[in-house]
């Protein structure tokens, strides 16, 4: 039996409707139009690329959208002076640093200084720390591992008692994924390079979340039949039967495990597109804080 493909690229396409119309109404009714700010160190191409993405979508709902490209040996000081201005920008609901930064920059550091409540990336250690623990709501929730719940929610995923495998466990994905599972009560193993027997470990999986960023690693015998997988890689592969040379791929080898999962999302075209949703949706909470009086811009 064939999976279900969970449309990615549909479901964030609603959820921007949603946002669209709110934003609409939160300028006519209060005058503000929410913004976000992201930050570009250097000229990474993958990062420019997201970047230039997600300003295009906020232009799509209302969202002002304002880009800050600092050299790639921009200096420690450079970057804290421009996350300081836009902390104070009442313009600025959000602020974005898209990540990797350059190795010579403290990343942590950048990180820390974003205001709590324009930290639409959810990075900020508080909102980290308070993902991480029981009974503390962040302010906001990192976006892509937002997706990734909202698309298992579409999916009509039992989170609770499942047993759900998060493969990778980067800062920005399987980590703060872990914990939102954990927080739906499902039961969560994260699996990493010293994992010993990945397959064994993965085909236990109600729930497998592959964020490794390894072309088409997960395997048909990998996946437990009738499992829902969510695949967050996006691989640029060689492949000169296409006209650019290459093809993105997932971390999930989609034809084969479609024929043994019961829900899979298809990359491109499953997490990808709900990440920039969840930002949209994160800045405009950062602009509800200011209207709603719960910060002050
Ligand atoms: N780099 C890759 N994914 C992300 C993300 O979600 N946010 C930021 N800031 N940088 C990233």
């Amino acid at each position: 039996m064939s999976a279900t493909i969970i449309d990615g690229k549909a479901i964030a396409a609603r959820i921007q409707d949603e946002i669209a119309e709110t934003v609409q109404k939160m300028q006519a009714q209060h005058g503000i139009v929410p913004g976000l700010a992201a930050v570009l160190v250097g000229e990474d191409p993958a990062s420019a690329q997201y970047v230039r993405m997600k300003r295009k979508r906020c232009e799509k709902v209302g969202i002002a959208s304002f880009g800050h490209t600092l050299s790639e040996d921009a200096s420690q000081e450079e970057v804290e002076a421009l996350v300081k201005q836009l902390n104070a920008d009442p313009q600025v609901h959000g602020i974005l640093v898209q990540l990797p930064l350059p190795d010579h920059l403290d990343e942590e550091k950048v990180l820390s200084l974003i205001s709590l409540h324009k930290d639409v990336d959810g990075f900020h250690p508080i909102n980290i720390g308070r993902l991480a623990m029981k009974g503390r709501d962040p302010l906001f929730v990192p976006c892509t591992p937002y997706g990734v719940i909202v698309l298992l929610e579409e999916a009509g995923v039992e989170f609770s008692g499942a047993e759900a495998v998060v493969l990778g466990r980067s800062n920005i994905v399987g980590l703060p994924g872990a914990f939102l599972l954990i927080h739906r009560n499902a039961t969560v193993t994260v699996c990493h390079s010293r994992t010993k027997d990945l397959p064994g470990v993965c085909s236990k999986a109600d729930i497998l979340v592959a964020a490794v960023g390894r072309a088409e690693m997960v395997k048909a015998d990998w996946v437990k039949p009738g499992a829902t997988v969510i695949d967050v890689g996006s691989n640029r592969v060689d492949d000169p039967s296409t006209e650019k040379g290459y093809r993105w791929v997932g971390d999930v080898d989609f034809d084969d495990v479609k024929e043994v999962a019961g829900a899979l999302t298809p990359s491109p075209g499953g997490v990808g597109p709900l990440t920039i949703a969840m930002l949209l949706k994160n800045t405009l909470r950062g602009a509800e804080l200011v209207v709603s009086g719960q910060v002050a811009s």
